[in-house]
């Protein structure tokens, strides 16, 4: 049985009297005139301040002055920094903090356990429903050290790398702040994802610990990750030791280098010195995908992205202390890093891991557990709305959902009638809907709804207004500064700010050319967005071959790559289209090598197959359409747009074929379209 602090944990422990103290302060808040003290205590001393705009501009236009006050007020420091920032984007230089030290595991919880060991950190809310474990402050920093000594123990060192491939569950938090605490970097990798991408994420990060659980439990079903972290590592010879974890009571074969996690944390000390560490000093990498086949680990350091993790989520969803924040993202994406761990529990907050899927054991799932849990802010991505909202008002209404105050959503454009539902349906009509615009890159939440005025408008399906601190722009197909509104651009960031990646893994000329190139002085996120009369944004999607399959993010360059490896396969071009409830879908097209002979079905199944193994389940072609050739022009480049325009059936908007090698390519492919869909 996994190691918990004291088994099935008691009932919250938050006072409710500071709950209702909280709420009641909340309430006043939004009616109350505007107290810059009262709403953002690290802006009291600015002179000027009258209203929430001024301080959204103020924190534009002096966003170092801003950024320093809030690290000095946010953050405890071991030594305070001397100069608050240090940037120039146009070479990806990206410095805050500098000659500042800490710790960021002291700041999730050792502060806290000073104040409240009490208080409930995590709810793990398992599989199974009604099976929930809650692990308080000063467990949680119990845990975080017994691992800390253990890894040090075990040779780790300030600067290693540790892949975790664990699902979300309290030692998979341990082990994230584990790493900070002695100050070696986290490496997460998704726990849905195959054998070899995990190979691949932990040859490149160069780690030689891994942790892991003997088997993960989703949707009532047990998933093998051991025997798959197994597989993995044996393509990896860098790797020393692989500490396991019991999620479940069923024993898995261990080797050599396998330890026993929970065994040996329980000879280990409950203090942990925590390293010294720089402002700049890497935090954790994460790998997300790019337009080319080989995904990159962003790197985050330590102050700046903790400090915005926090503010994001103080601000952008009005955490108050002694609310219940429900983020179901998992641990291995950027959500679950900033807004299942280091934001909440920087903010001393009380946050939900979610182990199971929206479906299980029914489409009431989600409700249910905002009634058991009385979760306060719930955070969820579009897809499980659609999902959901085929389902019916039923299973919502079948749950008291009083305590939810707000809504989030992330991950993708949420559609209006999903927004719709969630907001009438879900939150009764009286919680807002924050749609939460952000990336891997960008550490947390840039442009949403609310970030400084718990009254302001909100328009369906926008993420509308920046982050303090954040000055969107956009550009026009020159690389110019679109200044007017009602307009639609590529979606530029014109000034640092803390949360953003400070490189990609042993590639920093990657991270300069991707974001700091395409327009100069600025940071290139890689998505379009309209910029409305009023002045709100909306996202309009990738603009580069990225494609967004659930909320997952993947490149269509690695769906190919793999695909490609097919000894049957001459080339492939894959792109998404629009998807009732994945948002888009994975459309492949695949050219056959000469005199091959095999059934288009068997070699359907085999490419899946493939792709399954060598990424994850999720990158899977919905379909895959065998062609002759594909659209290229005369020097050779594919011709995506068209290939778009067919799957989408818009045969009108196919454009200027005039460069077009063989047109035939196109008619073929118009034809072949129509029999498989
Ligand atoms: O295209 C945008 C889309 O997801 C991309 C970032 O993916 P990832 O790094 O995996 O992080 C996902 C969680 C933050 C973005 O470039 N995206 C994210 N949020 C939204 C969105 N698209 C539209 N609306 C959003 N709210």
């Amino acid at each position: 049985m996994m190691w918990l602090p004291c088994g099935r944990a008691s009932r919250r422990v938050v006072s409710s009297f500071s709950r209702r103290v909280f709420r009641s302060y909340f309430h006043v808040e939004g009616r109350r005139k505007f107290n810059v003290a009262a709403f953002m205590p690290e802006a009291a001393g600015i002179q000027g301040l009258s209203d929430r705009s001024t301080l959204q501009e103020f924190s534009v236009s002096n966003g170092e002055s801003f950024w320093a006050a809030a690290a000095r007020h946010r953050l405890s420091w071991i030594s305070p920094f001397h100069t608050a920032q240090d940037c120039d984007l146009s070479r990806g230089r990206i410095k805050w903090f500098e000659g500042g030290k800490l710790n960021v595991s002291v700041n999730c919880l050792d502060r806290h356990v000073h104040t409240c060991p009490e208080k409930v950190a995590l709810i793990w809310e398992r599989d199974e429903p009604g099976s929930e474990v809650e692990v308080t402050y000063r467990q949680l920093l119990e845990m975080t050290c017994r691992l800390g000594n253990l890894l040090r123990r075990r040779g780790v060192k300030k600067g290693d790398c540790v892949t975790i491939y664990m699902p979300p569950c309290p030692l998979a938090v341990a082990s994230m702040l584990a790493c900070a605490r002695i100050g070696a970097a986290h490496n997460v990798v998704f726990a849905g994802f195959s054998a070899e991408a995990l190979a691949e994420r932990i040859r490149d990060a160069h780690s030689s610990t891994v942790i892991t659980v003997n088997q993960g439990v989703r949707g009532g079903k047990v998933i093998e990750l051991k025997k798959t972290v197994d597989t993995a590592v044996d393509s990896c010879p860098m790797v020393q030791q692989v500490l396991v974890a019991m999620r479940t009571e069923n024993p898995v074969a261990m080797t050599a280098r396998d330890v026993d996690m929970e065994e040996e944390m329980l000879k280990e000390d409950v203090v942990c010195e925590p390293a010294v560490m720089d402002s700049e000093d890497v935090l954790f990498l994460l790998y997300t995908s790019g337009s080319t086949g080989k995904p990159k680990g962003l790197v985050h350091t330590q102050a700046g992205y903790l400090l915005y993790a926090a503010l994001t989520h103080r601000y952008v969803f009005s955490y108050h202390d002694g609310d219940v924040f429900g983020c179901v993202a998992d641990i291995g994406w950027i959500t679950g890093h900033s807004y299942s761990v280091y934001g909440p529990l920087a903010n001393g907050g009380t946050t939900v891991l979610f182990e199971s899927t929206p479906i299980y054991p029914d489409p009431g799932r989600y409700w249910e557990m905002v009634q058991r849990l009385k979760i306060n802010q719930f955070y969820g991505a579009p897809t499980a709305i659609r999902l959901l909202l085929k389902y019916g008002d039923q299973w919502v209404h079948k749950y008291d959902r009083s305590t939810l105050k707000t809504l989030g959503s992330v991950g993708e454009p949420i559609n209006t009638e999903a927004w719709e539902w969630y907001h009438r349906v879900v939150g009764d009509g009286r919680c807002p809907v924050v749609d939460t615009w952000w990336q891997t890159e960008t550490g947390g939440i840039c442009i949403s709804p609310r970030p400084s005025d718990p009254d302001a408008e909100i328009v369906p399906g926008m993420a509308m207004r920046p982050f303090f601190g954040i000055k969107p722009v956009l550009m026009d197909t020159e690389g110019k500064v679109l200044t007017s509104n009602n307009t639609s651009g590529a979606l530029c960031i014109s000034q640092p700010w803390p949360g953003m990646a400070r490189t990609i893994h042993n590639n920093h000329q990657r991270y300069i050319e991707t974001y700091c190139q395409p327009y100069p002085g600025y940071f290139f996120t890689g998505d379009g967005a309209y910029r409305s009369k009023e002045g709100y944004y909306q996202i309009t999607g990738r603009l580069d071959d990225v494609i967004n399959v659930s909320g997952h993010r993947i490149g269509t360059a690695e769906i190919e790559d793999v695909v490609n490896q097919c000894s049957a396969v001459a080339e492939s071009a894959c792109i998404g289209y629009s998807h009732d409830i994945k948002g888009q879908g994975v459309y492949t097209f695949v050219v056959l090598k000469k005199d091959v002979d095999v059934q288009e079905t068997d070699l359907s199944r085999l490419l899946n197959d493939m792709v399954s193994k060598k990424i994850a389940k999720y990158a899977c072609p919905d379909f895959i359409q065998f062609v002759h050739r594909l659209p290229k022009t005369r020097s050779g480049k594919i011709m995506r747009r068209v290939l778009r325009k067919v799957v989408e059936r818009d045969l009108n908007g196919l454009g200027d074929l005039s460069t077009l090698d063989d047109p035939a390519a196109v008619q073929e492919i118009i034809q072949g379209h129509r029999e498989l869909r």
